[in-house]
């Protein structure tokens, strides 16, 4: 009977550290999710002649905008992992129903949510990837704003969104990008991007969004913060072992049409997102394969 007592008491302790240890994670994250920013964003030229209009969609495709957030805009479920995860939604960019577009007075207000995460009213958005699109320039930033703001109107259900206790523990210990505008220098004022054309120069531009997974010496290896199972990025440069120094510039621009590498394999598009690639234009992939090319071989993961 002693233990039997001893354990129900060792049970019920157990219960409330867990619901002590739950309330703290959901005081803590709403903390962080109702934090103010008072950041100062640079300026962008935004314009409504057909080419830069043309540019935007071209930029919005190849930087994945339309992944998240449709091809019309209007925003969609990213993440649907109820009760745990929770369910995550991307915004509607346009101005119809529940659309975001009338609450941005100015552009500053678009470069602030794209560039650093942030809402006009000061708070941070949840989950937009923003860290990524620092390399967005100045140009390209411009003309990406100048196309969503002429975005036709989709009108959308309201916003149906409930961030989970995994989520929010997951975002604690520093796995789950929850809250992007915590991970950006806000005060870093680098932003520019060279001529476009088939240089070394714009293929790095270009290749910024790659550096996230493939690492920052494009050497591949662990992809940050995906599960242990994840498959390694590819090394890119042109090392002959594991590097991409076989290929020929032919496979490497059809690669982007169908995510099949040179020996057949097809690449899941969830962990290579090559169908974002797709959307690039030949000289945008000629300027990331002379860009890769002219990278010193190294072996898988730099080291
Ligand atoms: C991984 C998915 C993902 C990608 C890719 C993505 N977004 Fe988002 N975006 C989101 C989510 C999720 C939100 C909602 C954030 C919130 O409301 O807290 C959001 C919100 C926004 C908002 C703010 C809306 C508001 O509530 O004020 C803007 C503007 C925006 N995204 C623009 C973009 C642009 C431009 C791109 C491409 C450069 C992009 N997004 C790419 C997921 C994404
Ligand atoms: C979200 C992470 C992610 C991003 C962003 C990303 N990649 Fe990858 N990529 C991977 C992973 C992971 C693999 C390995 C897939 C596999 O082995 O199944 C891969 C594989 C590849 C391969 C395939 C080669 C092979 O033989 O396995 C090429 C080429 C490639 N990436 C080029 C690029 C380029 C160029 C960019 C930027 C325009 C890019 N990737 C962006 C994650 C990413």
């Amino acid at each position: 009977m002693k233990i039997l007592k001893i354990l129900f008491g060792l049970l019920v302790s157990l219960v409330v550290l867990l619901i002590v240890a739950l309330i703290a994670v959901y005081v803590i994250s709403d903390r962080h999710l109702s934090r103010k920013y008072d950041v100062e964003v640079p300026q962008v030229t935004t314009s409504s002649d057909s080419i830069t209009l043309a540019r935007g969609a071209h930029v919005a495709d190849i930087r994945g905008c339309t992944q998240c957030h449709g091809s019309n805009l209007a925003g969609r479920v990213v993440i649907d992992a109820m009760p745990m995860l929770g369910r995550i939604q991307s915004a509607n960019l346009t101005s119809g129903r529940n659309g975001v577009a009338p609450r941005y007075a100015s552009d500053e207000d678009w470069v602030r949510a794209i560039r650093d995460g942030v809402r006009p009213d000061g708070t941070p958005l949840v989950f937009m990837p923003s860290y990524e699109y620092r390399t967005i320039g100045p140009e390209d930033l411009g003309a990406l704003i100048s196309y969503l703001k002429a975005a036709p109107p989709v009108d959308s259900p309201p916003r149906d969104e409930t961030i989970g206790p995994l989520a929010r523990a997951l975002y604690l210990f520093g796995r789950f990008p929850l809250i992007p505008a915590e991970m950006i220098n806000h005060s870093d004022r680098s932003f520019s991007q060279p001529p476009e054309g088939e240089t070394v120069a714009y293929g790095r531009y270009l290749a910024g969004p790659c550096a996230g997974c493939h690492g920052e010496r494009f050497a591949g290896g662990k992809v940050p913060g995906t599960p242990p199972d994840w498959p390694l990025a590819t090394n890119l440069t042109p090392d002959t072992v594991t590097g991409l120094g076989s290929w020929t510039e032919g496979q490497f621009m059809s690669f982007f049409n169908d995510g099949r590498t040179p020996d057949g394999r097809e690449v899941d598009p969830k962990v290579m997102p090559w169908p974002v690639v797709r959307s690039m234009t030949d000289s945008e992939r000629r300027a990331l394969w002379i860009f890769l090319r002219s990278l010193p071989p190294l072996p898988k993961g730099g080291e």
